[in-house]
């Protein structure tokens, strides 16, 4: 009798525990890695607008900083990589509708976005300068009130702007910032653009109309990878790529290629 009851109590454990696994592993619980395994390529959100992390190079095909990390953190995961260039203002949407498992697009790690995505470790630093053309006598802020500024929507430039400029100066959005937004302020249309300073060095080394009028070091901001909030494996491998490409040495092997590739193309 008593064997019987403990036979019993045995069985209905295992039950339970398959029951428990079973709901655990449940497709719709699968980690994002394995997802991303069992599909054989990783997806990665990217606005190839902002040269050198990500641009459309002469053959139509991506090319960037961010490019080559995402074809680090495929290679890590052993997968096919797959770019999705998308606005960069639908990035996190899109990451979390599940349509792109990663962002790598010069993103900051900002407290909004905090609030909707998770982020790596950074990997670049940054702060905002105004492009003008060669001939503007810009000099400081209050030379651009009363003026018309571009910014990309959705950015931290964007933001910055319209919190800093409101009121004293127009700012106007952009959906895309090279070559679209950077043609208008060469057409006149702007009278300054506002940017990452390391994208203006290398649009301003290859145009002489351009030239950088401000720098706003205070906007010193700090770029990482987006992964879906909790999808906590993901972010540990895009950590260890990042980690290993700081220390060693090839992240900056990789910046300076890129800088050389983009300004050679383009020149
Ligand atoms: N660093 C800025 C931000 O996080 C701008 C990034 C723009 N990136 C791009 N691929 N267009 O908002």
């Amino acid at each position: 009798m008593k064997i019987k009851i403990i036979l019993g109590i045995i069985v209905v454990a295992i039950v339970a525990f398959l029951v428990v696994n079973n709901l655990l592993l449940s497709p719709s619980e699968k980690s994002l890695v394995e997802k991303i395994k069992e599909r054989g390529k990783i997806i990665v959100g990217t606005s190839a607008d902002w040269p050198p992390f990500e641009y459309i190079d002469s053959s139509g095909g991506y090319a960037g900083i961010d490019i080559e990390i995402a074809k680090e953190i495929a290679k890590k995961l052993g997968v096919e990589l797959e770019i999705k260039d998308m606005g960069f203002d639908s990035l996190i949407a899109a990451l979390k509708g599940g349509q792109i498992d990663i962002i790598i697009a010069d993103m900051a790690i900002t407290p909004e976005r905090e609030l909707e995505v998770d982020f790596s470790m950074p990997y670049f630093i940054d702060y905002f300068v105004f492009v003008t053309l060669s001939s503007s006598d810009v000099k400081s802020i209050e030379d651009l009130y009363g003026e018309k500024i571009g910014v990309q929507t959705g950015t931290t430039q964007e933001e910055w702007a319209n919190s800093v400029l409101a009121g004293n100066c127009t700012i106007v959005s952009y959906e895309r910032v090279f070559p679209e937004m950077v043609l208008e302020l060469k057409k006149g249309e702007l009278k300054a653009i506002l940017i990452g300073k390391f994208v203006a060095d290398v649009i301003v080394s290859m145009d002489n109309d351009l030239k950088i009028a401000i720098e706003v070091p205070e906007t010193t901001e700090y770029a990482a990878i987006a992964v879906p909030q909790g999808a906590e494996d993901l972010k540990f491998i895009v950590n260890q790529v990042i980690k290993e490409l700081l220390e060693t040495g090839k992240l900056k092997q990789i910046v300076e290629a890129e800088v050389e590739e983009f300004i050679g193309v383009k020149s």
